[in-house]
């Protein structure tokens, strides 16, 4: 049958199968709560601290793939203050041409709001985070050849783009930057949105893909995963259970939990047998002294 062929074949266990020696710890948005997320300030924080980084992908105007969490720039650039000089009516990424993009700061507002109190505590970082500034919106194309310098494996989360016209051109795009920066094997690519992970199966079979899902589970689902031709399942914790992980681990799926900044909660899911966790605070160290207890556990 072809979907038991799709969830055995070697691409599906290739990915995760070099994280298989100690707990993953997966940087979410990059370092996000002492750094800007979605920006190289963040990328390169994570170096030495974890093994996987997180990081969200749209489409702009011109088709450029940008780096980029939200629909909306407000958030997290200075869109809103630029925008007029600019001769932008709209504050939505995909309606900026890429070259107008690159004007915006996009980490300022972090220090600015520190939205996890995190520059209030440390006061040296915070002054160091300044001189980095400003943080511009970087493109996958630039990401992918820092992580190929550094052998850092990616998670490409493809944001939903189907209220734009640029929705059936996203996967092809993102498919094609991994393949030209020869990080085919370095990369797993997911999505809320489980058509586009039927797309890259169909395109780009080399590539893993994993499928992210939040508020309830899709019915059937290890027959469900295998059909979408996934290697991993990546739930909200919310809805993550010792079953579930047990079930699906059993299934042969490495199971990567959704936002994790609880450090008990973090051991608990590590002790089920999850293969990582996403968390806005990553430190591998913190979890390189389970490994033995994990181990036996285990
Ligand atoms: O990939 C896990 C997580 O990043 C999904 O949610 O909203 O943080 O992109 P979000
Ligand atoms: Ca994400």
């Amino acid at each position: 049958m072809t979907t038991a062929i799709i969830a055995d074949s070697p691409r599906n266990n290739r990915f995760f199968a070099r994280f298989a020696s100690q707990p993953l710890i997966i940087a979410h948005r990059g370092y996000r709560a002492w750094y800007p997320e979605n920006t190289f300030s963040a990328f390169t924080a994570c170096l030495g601290r974890c093994r996987m980084i997180e990081l969200d992908v749209r489409l702009c105007r011109d088709g450029t793939v940008m780096v980029f969490h939200d629909r909306s720039l407000t958030r997290t650039s200075n869109a809103a203050m630029m925008a007029r000089g600019l001769g932008k009516t709209s504050l939505d990424l995909d309606k900026w041409r890429s070259d107008q993009l690159r004007c915006l700061d996009a980490g300022s507002w972090f220090v600015e709001t520190d939205p996890f109190g995190t520059l209030g505590r440390s006061k040296a970082h915070r002054d160091r985070l300044v001189t980095l500034l400003p943080q511009r919106i970087p493109t996958l194309q630039e990401v992918l050849a820092w992580a190929a310098v550094h052998c850092m494996p990616l998670n490409i989360e493809i944001k939903e783009m189907g209220a734009t016209r640029l929705n059936s051109q996203v996967v092809d795009e993102v498919t094609r930057l991994v393949r030209a920066a020869g990080m085919s094997g370095m990369v797993v690519l997911s999505s809320f949105n489980h058509d586009y992970l039927r797309v890259c199966q169909h395109h780009a079979p080399e590539i893993a893909t994993a499928a992210l899902q939040q508020h309830f589970h899709p019915r059937d689902l290890v027959p469900y995963l295998r059909s979408l031709g996934v290697c991993a399942y990546h739930p909200e914790d919310i809805i993550t259970d010792q079953a579930l992980v047990y079930t699906l681990r059993a299934a042969g799926m490495a199971v990567n939990v959704f936002t994790v900044n609880d450090p008990v909660r973090r051991r608990r899911l590590l002790n089920w047998g999850v293969t990582g966790v996403f968390t806005d605070f990553p430190d591998q160290k913190e979890v390189s002294c389970w490994g033995a207890e994990l181990q036996e556990a285990g």
